[in-house]
């Protein structure tokens, strides 16, 4: 059996090889590495996949987060509300642009931000709702975006990690990132849509927004040598746009994977006492960038972790520091959920190329480990 990884980007590779060099040379023979063609390309397929009128290509998902937030202008000091259980690039960026993060809870069962938290937290310093799509499932988006319209608050969707999940109630619907004013993901490696180092866009359906968001992450120039803005170096290689071209042409099939992964997942692992299967969110689709599993405690989950490890299984824990907790965001704060979950969580290897021999090596392990404690 192939040693398991977390995602398996060589096999990965070794699968859509002849159609990566292919797309690759090109550009090479080219030579129009820096917004070429094929970054043109991905932003118009991206748009109409997505069914949002502007997509912009950046330099990875992090600086998708700090153009968002360049682009509002926001008043120094200004609050920003966003879940502490969740990773650290859109807490960092705020902070690096004067702006205030402020945590709230998220669901215990979904892991998404929790919305009667956020409601509570809106003073008269609000100015943006950030919620961050988790694992692969969407955020609550009808209400908030009725609580965001309410208190007049801009909303910037992480879809980071749900890049084609699809909400969907009877009152709204939309996929990840392009429901607010503003979205963004990442194209990291080991993203559903990943490249081959670092890239990231940004979603809007807004024409002003969009100009001020190209010209930003282009040393804020409209025109060449003229800066209007002060702005950044944040462009996305043509090498990985070539690369994610032909991954996107890839993505419903690595989403059913995906799912599948999940469903047999979901059975291998069911009624075993001590550990929860993840739940799904009623409102969006799920494209498990993550499979979490909910431990009933840190003893169990640590002990588990080990036990994987000992017999070559890789597992992640997503996250175990909740961000007020943090050294360099440190908040005096209560947020009892979010800090349960981070002694609680553990992520298992899930990706378009694990095969059923290597998936059933890992749930045969864990039910040996829960059978064994019990
Ligand atoms: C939720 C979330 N937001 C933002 C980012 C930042 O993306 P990048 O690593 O491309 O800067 C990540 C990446 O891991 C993420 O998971």
């Amino acid at each position: 059996m192939r040693s398991i990884q977390m995602v398996d980007l060589q096999g990965q590779y070794a699968r859509l090889a002849s159609e990566i060099d292919a797309a690759m040379k090109q550009v090479l023979q080219r030579a129009d590495f820096i917004q070429g063609g094929a970054v043109r390309a991905l932003e118009s397929a991206l748009s109409e996949r997505y069914e949002v009128k502007h997509v912009i290509g950046c330099a990875n998902g992090t600086d998708a987060l700090q153009l968002a937030f360049m682009a509002l202008d926001l008043p120094a000091g200004s609050e920003v509300i966003t879940p502490a259980f969740s990773y650290a690039a859109l807490t960092e960026v705020l902070l690096l642009l004067g702006l205030k993060p402020v945590f709230v809870e998220v669901d215990p069962d979904t892991f998404l931000m929790d919305l009667s938290s956020v409601e509570a937290a809106i003073t008269p310093k609000t100015k943006a709702i950030a919620p961050v799509h988790l694992y692969g499932q969407m955020a609550s988006m009808e209400p908030l975006l009725a609580l965001a319209k309410k208190h007049n608050l801009y909303v910037v969707e992480d879809a980071a990690q749900a890049i084609g999940a699809q909400y969907c109630t009877p009152g709204e619907h939309g996929f990840a990132g392009t429901m607010g004013h503003i979205g963004t993901t990442s194209f990291f490696p080991s993203k559903n849509l990943g490249c081959f180092g670092d890239g990231g866009a940004i979603f809007t359906n807004d024409d002003e927004l969009a100009i001020r968001l190209r010209s930003l992450a282009n040393h804020g120039q409209t025109v060449k040598y003229q800066h209007d803005l002060v702005g950044m170096n944040s462009r996305l290689d043509t090498l990985q746009a070539a690369v994610l071209l032909v991954k996107l042409t890839h993505l419903s099939d690595f989403e059913k994977r995906r799912r599948a992964v999940a469903h047999r997942y979901d059975e291998g692992l069911a009624g075993l006492n001590g550990i929860e299967v993840p739940k799904r969110t009623m409102d969006s689709s799920h494209v498990f960038h993550q499979y979490t599993l909910k431990c009933q405690d840190q003893l169990l989950r640590d002990s588990l972790k080990n036990h994987l490890f000992e017999h070559q299984i890789p597992s992640m824990i997503y996250y175990p520091i909740p961000l007020h907790w943090q050294t360099a965001y440190k908040q005096v704060v209560n947020l009892p959920v979010s800090e349960d979950l981070c002694g609680r969580v553990l992520s298992l290897p899930i990706c378009p190329e694990l095969t059923n021999e290597q998936q059933d090596y890992i749930i045969n392990n864990i039910r040996n480990f829960i059978q064994k404690t019990q």
